[in-house]
């Protein structure tokens, strides 16, 4: 029988709880995962309270005010708090979010923080997105022509720049990405939902001249056809994209040019 178990140094331990702060009338409590690849430890969780009448509204907020009240060793990317920069993504109650838009009055009870699933760990809240970053890399994501470039620019309609509604937003947050079940076990050969969303948005740029090379290097069982329209993505993304109907659509291109 086929037996699945943790690594020894992948097992979570108990961690510490840290004090209660000093005269607050409402606090909340946070459970946080902490790894520090210096220390030889396993990973924990950390146990935090914080003054909620001392702090902002948001995840992010308490995560800044553990940071310089209590533990100034915890870490976390972030950089924008406003849901634009795609820095803060992290696993908030089970579901990858941004921490800067995610209200901790959504939740009841203590708040489990840990880093967006299945990628490796930086430290603490931190993921490392080198294969992330990679894979939208190899979508080629700029603009690739044949024609001799305009004086001005490259002129687009206002209907052609619509097709590109739903697509440009995303922020690489790779929310969706680590929450889609064929993206953990094949990331290394699957582009997973955010590269492919990004593949489709340049697809769609009716500037661009390269759609035949680009839906050749798309055609591949795993690059592509890994996705099982399982559409976790979808329901992932905090910029209300949907890239399962994305590579839906490069399904279908790709099934339109052989006809
Ligand atoms: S729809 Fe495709 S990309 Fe999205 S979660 Fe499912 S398998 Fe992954
Ligand atoms: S599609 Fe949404 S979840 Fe995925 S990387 Fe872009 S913004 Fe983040
Ligand atoms: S800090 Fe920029 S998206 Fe959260």
């Amino acid at each position: 029988m086929v037996q699945f178990t943790l690594p020894k140094n992948s097992k979570i331990g108990e961690g510490k709880t840290w004090p209660h702060p000093a005269k607050a009338k409402k606090e909340r409590e946070l459970r946080i995962y902490r790894w520090n690849p210096d220390d030889g430890q396993n990973p924990r969780v950390d146990t935090y309270h914080i003054n909620a009448g001392d702090c902002g509204p948001m995840v992010l907020d308490a995560l800044i005010w553990i940071k310089n009240n209590v533990d100034a060793t915890l870490t976390f990317r972030r950089s924008c708090r406003e849901g634009i920069c795609g820095s803060c993504s992290m696993n908030i109650d089970g579901t990858n979010t941004l921490a800067c838009t995610k209200a901790m009055s959504d939740m009841t009870g203590p708040i489990r923080i840990y880093p967006l699933p299945h990628m490796p760990v930086v430290k603490d809240l931190v993921p490392d997105l080198t294969n992330f970053y990679a894979q939208h890399a190899a979508i080629e994501p700029w603009l690739h022509t044949v024609s001799p470039t305009p004086q001005k620019e490259w002129k687009q309609s206002h209907d052609d720049r619509q097709q590109l509604d739903g697509l440009y937003e995303c922020i690489l947050c790779a929310c969706c990405s680590t929450a889609c079940p064929s993206y953990w076990w094949n990331s290394e050969r699957f582009l997973g939902p955010a590269a492919l969303l990004q593949a489709q948005r340049w697809l769609v740029d009716s500037r661009d001249e390269a759609t035949g090379e680009r839906l050749d290097k798309l055609e591949d069982p795993f690059r592509l056809y890994r996705c099982h329209t399982i559409m976790n993505c979808a329901k992932a993304c905090p910029k209300h994209l949907n890239p399962a109907k994305a590579i839906a659509e490069i399904k279908r291109a790709l099934v339109e040019r052989q006809v």
